[in-house]
């Protein structure tokens, strides 16, 4: 997730408009900035790695001339988070600056064909292909104007974008484009705005119009005109009035952002889903080659990890050993070696425990890969390969919408090598890919049809005293997930097992009207978790269900349910089986009177201007 903006102003300069623009998309973004103007025909850029106080500090960013400009803040998706992959980025001439939000997926393609044309390019990142595409566009069609050199261009454009696109060719206006990134023009007096979201102009003016997928707008100081992609048909769009203060609208008009990160979910891991091929290739190769694996975690990406060892065993066959990673020292410290593999887990990747381990494990020259969501993060620089997993910052502290893309880049990888140790037949291999495809839809529909149903029973058992969470195989993991979600923010007591442990001591706390939460996926432990409700209801625990849809046996025997469509393989049911838990523990800490973003002892600071 990046913040991309644009403006052209009547009577003003706009490199300090898009200063502090972009200090209002920070929260989508904070490891490079740029900008870009055009004063008297010429292109102005200054950009660099850092925040964007740290990088006004260094360059001055308000005084580039001109009143045209466009600016990004960055979230790198691909390459490091260096002066030479920050945003705006230029074709070879110079022509043509170019700011993105989005992942494109055929930027190797497009970038080999490219260079096969002559076109040379500076950075890593799949953003600078869109410039070069548009100088090609141009140069074979010498009589089409800006706005036709980007339609023609973005139409080879697969993946997600958001763009803002200037030219001292025509220094008048701004290009801008999208699919499956946000982009929201602003009409003000005298000035006109682009941006990735409302919160970038809303002080400036609450006149804005919402570009949808597929479209194409031309902007200028004249006003703006949309066209569809496919076919440049136009579209007339009436501008709507934001009653937003800056506060909602940084929320997007959620209430709070755990709220909005549970609803982000569908579209960050639709972003998992465009990862390079590359990288998870590379990394299964190592995987395969390891005697053994430790998958190392710190809280939910732990509990990543868990469902991740479920994952690598029954797909590749490979055996994995979770561990918690402030254990990792005192547990293999001394055995781990030169054969030993430990793909770390972190969201942050700076989580100190994590960091220790992988420290400890590189002395002893074992392989450390990482998986991440911020890149840049020490964990990259200490991997020897590391995936980024896209899921743009995390503001809310408790992990919600890192959790799904972990869990979803790890299904990849576990395929991956499956298919490299020759464990899948080709049929197995597309069902569990068509079914990964399907995770985005799915996790939308437990959200918008269940939401309500878990926020009555958030408000009905706001009161209990303890909950115990219990799911057997995989659903272990997400069980323990749904707890740590239930403790941190709600403050609840509660307690997780595997549920077949749970007759091994766990049983004897169960009373009446004791709130037992049940993962039931109709997997191969569906038998058995039937087995053990029924353990429960005989001792007066009031159960609470996620189930798959129609599964009348368990809804029978349940106090309360919640459904997950059918269909969802075994491995991946965490994926939708534990947004329920994340609504249940935010709308409980609501009912609660707590604010879910700020759990005690463990807040992230937020600011909004
Ligand atoms: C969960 O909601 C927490 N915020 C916490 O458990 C977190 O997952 C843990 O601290 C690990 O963080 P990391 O993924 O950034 O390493």
């Amino acid at each position: 997730m990046c913040g991309i903006f644009g403006c052209i102003l009547k009577d003003e300069a706009a490199a300090p408009w898009i200063h502090q623009a972009l200090k209002r998309l920070e929260y989508r973004g904070y490891d490079s900035v740029g900008e870009a103007t055009i004063y008297e025909g010429r292109l102005y850029i200054k950009k660099d790695s850092g925040k964007i106080d740290e990088v006004h500090k260094i360059h001055n960013l308000d005084s580039l001339p001109g009143n045209i400009g466009i600016g990004h803040t960055r979230w790198a998706t691909h390459g490091a988070p260096l002066e030479v992959n920050a945003h705006p980025h230029l074709d070879c001439e110079g022509q043509i600056a170019v700011v993105h939000n989005g992942i494109i997926e055929n930027f190797t393609e497009l970038k080999i064909e490219l260079e096969n044309k002559g076109h040379l390019f500076k950075s890593r990142t799949d953003t600078e292909v869109i410039a070069h595409l548009i100088e090609e566009t141009l140069k074979k069609n010498p009589s089409f104007g800006i706005a036709d050199a980007v339609l023609e261009s973005v139409r080879k454009l697969e993946g997600s974008y958001a763009i803002a696109v200037i030219s001292p060719r025509e220094s008048n206006k701004i290009v801008c484009a999208r699919h499956e990134s946000p982009l929201v023009l602003g009409l003000g007096e005298n000035a006109v705005y682009c941006a990735s979201d409302i919160p970038a102009f809303l002080p400036l003016t609450n006149k804005a119009v919402i570009v949808e997928d597929g479209e194409l707008v031309n902007l200028s100081l004249e006003g703006f005109e949309i066209k569809k992609i496919s076919d440049s048909s136009i579209v007339k769009r009436e501008p709507k009035i934001i009653d937003w203060t800056p506060e909602m609208a940084i929320k997007q008009g959620y209430k709070h952002f755990m709220l909005k990160e549970i609803h982000e979910q569908p579209k960050c891991l639709r972003n998992t889903l465009r990862l390079q091929e590359h990288y998870l290739d590379l990394m299964a190769t190592f995987l395969d080659r390891a005697r053994e694996v430790f998958l190392v975690a710190c809280g939910t990406s732990y509990h990543a990890c868990l469902a991740a060892s479920y994952m690598f065993s029954k797909l590749a066959f490979l055996a994995t050993y979770p561990v918690i990673a402030s254990e990792f020292i005192e547990q293999h410290g001394k055995s781990v070696n030169i054969d030993s593999t430990i793909l770390a887990v972190s969201q942050s990747g700076e989580t100190a425990d994590t960091l220790a381990a992988v420290h400890a494990a590189r002395q002893r020259a074992a392989t450390v890969l990482g998986l991440t969501n911020v890149i840049g993060s020490t964990l990259t620089r200490v991997s020897r390969v590391y995936i980024g997993q896209q899921s743009g910052p995390e503001i809310g502290v408790a992990a919600t919408k890192t959790f799904t893309s972990q869990l979803s880049v790890l299904a990849q990888l576990a395929l991956r090598l499956a298919k490299k140790r020759g464990k899948v037949s080709q049929d197995e291999m597309d069902f569990m890919e068509d079914k990964l495809k399907e995770m985005p839809d799915i996790v939308e529909t437990v959200i918008t049809n269940q939401e309500e149903k878990v926020k009555l029973i958030a408000k009905k058992y706001k009161d209990a005293e303890v909950f115990f969470f219990l799911g057997r195989g995989i659903s272990t993991a997400t069980a323990y997930e749904g707890r740590l979600k239930l403790m941190e923010i709600a403050y609840v007591p509660a307690i997780a097992f595997p549920a077949g442990e749970s007759k091994h001591g766990p049983i004897s706390l169960v009373q009446q009207g004791f709130p037992v939460i049940f993962i039931c996926p109709k997997d191969e432990t569906h038998r058995t978790v039937i087995g053990n409700i029924m353990e429960m209801k005989a001792r007066g625990g009031t159960i609470i269900a996620i189930i798959e849809e129609g599964d009348e046996e368990i809804k029978k025997l349940a106090d309360e349910y919640v459904e997950v469509p059918k269909g969802v393989p075994d491995i991946l049911s965490p994926i939708p089986f534990v947004i329920p838990l994340q609504l249940l523990a935010y709308y409980m800490a609501v009912e609660r009177g707590y604010n879910p973003d700020m759990p005690r002892n463990l807040a992230k600071s937020v600011t909004v201007k």
